[in-house]
């Protein structure tokens, strides 16, 4: 038994995500801490949301609502969402907690004593009308790049240039709309990554076993271009956690608070400490999963996240823990995604185009996303949600294969024999033959599980599925029932133990449909089948079971078509 800790990246809180932020980080986690919890490891899988920065404000704002009340609310909402899709966290945390105020000033603290922080004089857009400072999208103008009239402070949204507030032509508040505006010297903290280059560049370097997806990306932005730039990680705004050098002021940097990005990551630690101070534990039982001078040295600490977030998590993140000379744990292992498309474009928050995570419950339950999602999910290259191929995957995957094997051998046992496990008969040489593919493809899907190649482990469970009809298609109990009712009896018995194995063994992937098979066995033995032979003599002969109910419907061509137009718009 191993321990694990698996962080997803954190949501940002302003609004319901959508399912190609779902299947980027939270969804393939928790496929990840579910696995290894079904294995028998430890695991502690966290997750929170990410609550500071320009977004948080503007949207509290557009809600009417006091930062902090809006954050609180938000977070309730995501916290819903998550249960209903059976997102296993361990802790669901805030970024703004006390916890992550101390800690990240604590690191701020670490890392100025060990000379990585420069304080720097920068140029920032200062408002008259608003009496503050505007940083990132609090100022819009015209992109300097492509002339498009509503660039905003940190982009373009046109061209995609990433700006600066003071490059922007004609610029004026988003806040007020003021224009009566000028470029005031302030100073900020930067993070000097670039004193770490070489120690980054060899750690990258020794990840040979991490996916290209990741490694390709911190080696763009270590290497290319200017390299590894040196990163401002204060911000002139309210909301956030205010810049402290531990517990001691910062002179000079009154009024400012941390770069949402320069927090966002610790949070994956302070979450820790929410989780035990919750709960009234003390601060060892984190520690061990953190610091590797309390016992996290055999952790095994996994990463999830989009493309987008690599590399905040293979360069800044690292040079706050390497930097700040504690002994914190290092992530092990990243597991980055492409996108996932929206019918022939994108998912987009912004444009409220595509599913959210809602609106999806709101139609069918989670498992059927879950198993459509993690079966597609975006490894290689970006992949494409559309409504055709979702009904295709559902209709095939999980009613025809799974669903009609459960329903089938359960029926049949309840119509000759009861609904007790049946006795008599001897196992041939199908069911070897059987028990030997099985065992296979039991050993596969472990091992593309323990890899974390999403897709690869869902084609093998799929194909775990199938064996178990191909042997009843070909035993077909129902006819050898007419000649030998013990033979049936058999066959049928080692039915239903299949459907007690691919409890066990689906349960990464639909929690819900594997806790109905589960409870319609009778059992609960989840131990999982490390040898698949005595995994199928879990249940004996005179055990009871009941028929499940359907636990798998079809999608039918009316309601896709009704789906495809009701998600087709905007949501507003
Ligand atoms: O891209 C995002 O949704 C960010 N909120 C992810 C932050 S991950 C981490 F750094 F905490
Ligand atoms: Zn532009």
């Amino acid at each position: 038994m191993a321990r694990h800790l698996i962080t997803s990246a954190i949501p940002y809180i302003n609004g319901i995500k959508h399912l190609g932020n779902l299947v980027g980080s939270q969804l393939p986690a928790d496929l990840y801490a579910r696995y290894l919890r079904g294995r028998g490891h430890e695991v502690l899988f966290l997750c929170a949301t990410d609550e500071h920065g320009t977004p948080a404000e503007i949207a509290a704002q557009k809600a009417g609502e006091p930062v902090a009340d809006y954050c609180a609310r938000m977070h309730k909402v995501q916290s819903e969402i998550a249960d209903g899709f059976r997102l296993s966290f361990d802790h669901f945390g805030r970024s703004s907690s006390p916890q992550n105020h101390r800690l990240t000033q604590h690191f701020a603290g670490q890392l100025d004593a060990a000379g990585l922080i420069a304080e720097v004089p920068e140029r920032q857009v200062y408002s008259h009308a608003d009496g503050r400072f505007l940083p990132d999208r609090y100022v819009e103008g015209t992109c300097p790049n492509c002339g498009y009239d509503k660039a905003r402070g940190d982009q373009c949204e046109n061209c995609t240039k990433q700006l600066d507030p003071t490059d922007l032509i004609n610029p004026r508040s988003a806040i007020s709309g003021s224009t009566d505006l000028e470029i005031r010297e302030t100073t900020h903290l930067h993070l000097r990554q670039s004193a770490m280059k070489d120690r980054l560049l060899q750690w990258i370097d020794s990840k040979t076993d991490w996916p290209i997806l990741t490694t390709s990306i911190a080696r763009k932005w270590l290497l290319d271009g200017e390299g590894l730039q040196d990163r401002g990680i204060t911000r002139d705004l309210d909301w956030g956690v205010p810049v402290r050098k531990g517990d001691q002021p910062w002179p000079g940097m009154e009024g400012k608070v941390f770069y949402v990005w320069f927090d966002a990551p610790i949070e994956y630690i302070a979450c820790a400490k929410e989780w035990t101070d919750a709960a009234g534990r003390p601060d060892s039982d984190w520690e061990r999963w953190w610091r590797t001078d309390h016992g996290a040295a055999d952790v095994r600490y996994t990463q999830f996240m989009g493309k987008d977030n690599v590399p905040f998590h293979t360069l800044s993140f690292p040079v706050t823990i390497m930097g700040s000379g504690e002994d914190w744990k290092l992530v092990d292992y990243i597991k980055s995604f492409n996108y996932l498309n929206y019918d022939g474009g994108q998912f987009s928050t912004s444009q409220g185009r595509g599913v959210f995570m809602d609106q999806a419950l709101s139609i069918l339950p989670a498992d059927y996303w879950r198993w459509w999602l993690l079966s597609h999910a975006p490894e290689s290259s970006d992949s494409e949600f559309t409504w055709e191929n979702f009904q295709a995957s559902v209709n095939k995957d999980l009613a025809d294969v799974l669903g009609n094997f459960v329903s089938r051998i359960t029926k049949f046992c309840r119509s000759k024999f009861g609904e007790t496990v049946p006795e008599g008969g001897t196992p041939g040489e199908k069911e070897r033959a059987l028990l030997d593919e099985l065992d296979q493809r039991v050993r596969s899907y472990e091992m593309a599980m323990d890899q974390i190649e999403v897709r690869k482990s869902a084609q093998e469970l799929r194909a775990i599925w199938v064996l178990g009809n191909e042997y009843l298609q070909s035993a077909a109990p129902w006819t050898t029932f007419k000649t030998d009712p013990a033979q049936a009896a058999m066959q049928t018995r080692l039915g239903l133990n299949l459907i007690r194995l691919y409890a066990v063994l689906s349960q990464p992937f639909i929690p819900d449909a594997s806790a109905q098979m589960m409870e319609a066995m009778g059992s609960t033995d989840w131990s999982w089948p490390d040898n698949v032979e005595a995994a199928l003599n879990a249940l004996p002969p005179g055990h009871a079971f009941t028929v499940p109910e359907v636990s798998f419907r079809k999608i039918t061509d009316e309601e896709r078509a009704d789906w495809q137009q009701r998600f087709a718009g905007v949501r507003t």
